[in-house]
């Protein structure tokens, strides 16, 4: 379906070149300065009367630098390359987020050096590991750019290199958190190029074939189903908002098994089921969008599937214990002669009828068929975790810093949270107040797919409740997180790549919250 207009484009095209080899950056941790380094920062809190390392405390204080969280000042030096004093904040309370945001600050003030230093500060309480991977992903995910469209002469150099200066004993726990950011980083810039790609050419086929194409490399077997599959198996949701559109839906199981060393299958810590919301575009179906700013974003609806692709990419070199299957359910949601009309009724994978009210809520729609397969597998999951850009209210309620929250099992929404914190994808518990689901009650149908006009967020979760079978589940809306709309901390404007690091932490310390009969 690409038309002429796209010829450039299409010809240049990778979707996602940040998860291609070659690795761009060189990590590398150091007991003194590099000689090469074009830069080199260096921490100071606010506690310590701004006593720097290596600079004068009354040109700070002159400078008007207080050591605040986030602030910088370059310092040019007369033999060296320039020292840029970065903020942490007080001691008290220093964590991995205060120190991610911190080396955030820092890649944004020294513009496009591309050989960066950086001074390990005192960590008081922060493991050491910890500290060098947060440093690591706050600089790498700041300096994200999307780049595939930019012609040659804008495009911002990359970083060549990253280097922790530390003590001698620290080599090791240094060389190994840089290396966990370095994969924490690659894999979130991974999901933002996927939700930064234009609908156009990253279609729901396009998805699959990226899926496809790092599968052997990440250790993931990938099945992809195509209309008719889908029809075979019942998917009625994810046909149903596919109907009106040009492009053939996609859905893509994935599934990574924990090895050992020889490469055998191992005993998983625990089995989880992710399912991800797909729309490649959400143009509203036939209650079209309003030609505004919120539907001109709508390219990034695919971001809970594209979270968790990225996610999973990361599995393998991680050596994660937890069995994983996922659920990326792809199409986009346009409006045609052939699209779901409102007051069509949809038969989703295990029989449930659902009477389409509007068309615009679609999200909805796709996931409750992958819910049902999720439910379905043998052994069955220990638990279901889905991921969407699902719903406005749960933006307007929260705002773009923190995702929603919800779910029917607290010990699991609890982990969730946990690695929304470790992670600074941070998320916020809503109720799945069940005395609101009569409001999804139909004439016609099973259920609508629509409640009220209120509480737009929980309803959306209690339609989503209806397909997983009382087993253990938690829902994160990230409609408001998935875009940044300025450069702010390690999020750069454009699509964040919210919920892979998330995702990664759930899954590296997942635990079964029941003992579940398989
Ligand atoms: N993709 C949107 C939700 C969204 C809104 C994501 C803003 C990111 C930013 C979703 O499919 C949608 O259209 N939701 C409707 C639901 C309503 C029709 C019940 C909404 O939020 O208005
Ligand atoms: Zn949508
Ligand atoms: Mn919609």
């Amino acid at each position: 379906m690409l038309t002429s207009f796209h010829s450039r484009a299409q010809a240049e095209f990778h979707p996602a070149p940040s998860i291609e080899p070659p690795e761009e950056t060189k990590l590398a941790v150091s007991p003194s300065l590099p000689k090469d380094a074009g830069c080199v920062g260096t921490f100071v809190g606010t506690g310590e009367g701004v006593k720097g390392a290596g600079v004068d405390a009354a040109f700070l204080k002159a400078a008007g630098f207080e050591g605040k969280a986030g602030q910088t000042l370059v310092v040019p030096q007369k033999d060296g390359p320039p020292l840029v004093v970065v903020g942490v904040g007080g001691k008290a309370g220093l964590d991995a987020g205060r120190l991610r945001d911190a080396a955030a600050a820092f890649a944004r003030a020294v513009g496009q050096q591309t050989r960066l230093a950086l001074q390990l500060p005192e960590l008081g309480s922060v493991p050491v590991e910890l500290a060098a991977q947060a440093l690591t992903e706050g600089v790498l995910l700041a300096r994200y750019r999307y780049r595939p469209y930019k012609r040659q002469s804008e495009q911002e150099p990359p970083l060549e290199s990253l280097t922790l200066v530390a003590g001698q004993e620290d080599t090791d726990a240094v060389e190994q958190g840089m290396v966990r950011g370095g994969i924490h980083a690659r894999a979130t810039a991974f999901a933002r190029d996927l939700s930064n790609a234009p609908a156009t050419l990253l279609t729901a086929a396009r998805m699959a074939e990226v899926a496809e194409g790092l599968a052997k490399r990440c250790g993931l077997e990938v099945e992809v189903f195509d209309g008719e599959a889908l029809a075979r198996l019942g998917c009625g949701g994810l046909l149903g908002v596919n109907a009106g559109s040009a492009e053939p839906p996609r859905m893509i199981k994935l599934t990574y098994t924990p090895r050992g060393s020889k490469g055998e299958a191992v005993q998983p810590v625990g089995r989880v089921s992710l399912v991800g919301k797909g729309i490649m575009f959400d143009s509203g179906g036939l209650g079209l969008k309003p030609n505004d700013l919120v539907h001109a974003t709508m390219k990034g609806d695919m971001s809970g599937a594209g979270a968790i692709l990225a996610a999973m990419t990361a599995l393998k070199s991680l050596g994660c214990r937890t069995a994983v299957t996922a659920y990326l359910m792809c199409t986009d949601n346009m409006p045609s002669g052939t699209a779901m009309k409102l007051g069509d009724v949809l038969t989703v994978r295990g029989g449930k009828t659902v009477e389409v009210i509007n068309t615009d809520a679609e999200g909805r729609l796709v996931m409750s068929d992958a819910l049902v397969l999720s439910t379905e597998q043998s052994p069955r999951p220990d638990a279901i975790v889905d991921i969407a850009t699902l719903t406005g209210a749960c933006q307007r309620a929260l705002g773009l810093l923190s995702a929603g929250v919800l779910g029917n099992d607290q010990a699991l929404v609890e982990q969730v949270k946990d690695s929304g914190e470790r992670t600074g994808d941070t998320v916020w518990q809503l109720p799945l107040d069940r005395r609101l689901r009569p409001e999804l009650e139909s004439e016609v149908a099973d259920l609508k797919n629509v409640g009220g006009e209120n509480a737009g967020a929980i309803t959306a979760g209690l339609f989503l409740e209806e397909f997983v079978g009382g087993l253990p589940w938690a829902h994160i809306d990230m409609a408001g997180t998935a875009r940044a709309e300025r450069d702010n901390a390690w999020r750069s404007k454009g699509a964040t790549g919210y919920g892979t690091r998330l995702l990664i932490d759930f899954l590296m310390g997942f635990k079964p919250t029941r003992e579940t009969r398989h």
